[in-house]
């Protein structure tokens, strides 16, 4: 019976810890980067997806989360401002880049969305040189030229990891592709 209780006390601190975890990653959000977050155009990435049923926006705020945990973790000092605008700001491309009847269709949109981002972004907000950085590296290696700041490179990363579990679908959201499906 004691054991039980102790397995259940290990539990239910686990999940304090995230919700505090999540709740100061959503107050550093607010703090750094309310102007993006509440934007019509970052809000109209909700209606984009980027990998299996993930739209761009719960893709890019998923980036943010782990870019901060990664700095973290690793205890690399940054600029937790840049990280997060930049994490949020990576994917501003603004499309649908499945949708192959888009005028302007991009096979290669791999290579080309980090500029379109970066000029999309650059368009509504003043961008710092790690800002810039962050959105025209994230695709490295395919942009050849390797991040230059700490920032790029954890954010080059974290988009790594959450474009592999979104692929592998070991995160799921309730973009269109999902909604289709269970249509
Ligand atoms: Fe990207
Ligand atoms: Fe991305």
């Amino acid at each position: 019976m004691k054991r039980k209780s102790e397995k259940y006390e290990k539990k239910i601190s686990k999940l304090r810890k995230e919700y505090e975890k999540k709740r100061e990653f959503y107050r550093l959000l607010r703090e750094h980067a309310g102007d993006i977050i509440k934007s019509d155009n970052f809000q109209s990435t909700r209606n984009y997806i980027q990998h299996g049923s993930i739209p761009v926006h719960r893709h890019c705020i998923d980036v943010a989360r782990q870019s901060i945990a990664i700095s973290q973790l690793l205890g690399i000092p940054c600029s937790e401002r840049e990280l997060i605008r930049g994490a949020l700001l990576h994917d501003y491309f603004l499309y649908d880049w499945h949708d192959r009847s888009r005028e302007n269709y991009q096979m290669l949109h791999g290579f080309y969305h980090p500029g379109i981002a970066l000029k999309n972004a650059s368009r509504e907000y003043k961008l710092t040189l790690r800002e810039k950085d962050i959105i025209k590296k994230h695709m490295w290696p395919l942009t050849v030229v390797p991040p230059r700041c700490r920032e790029a490179w954890i954010v080059t990363t974290a988009d790594k990891y959450c474009s592999l579990l979104e692929t592998l679908k070991l995160r799921r959201g309730v973009g269109k592709a999902r909604l289709r499906i269970s249509g």
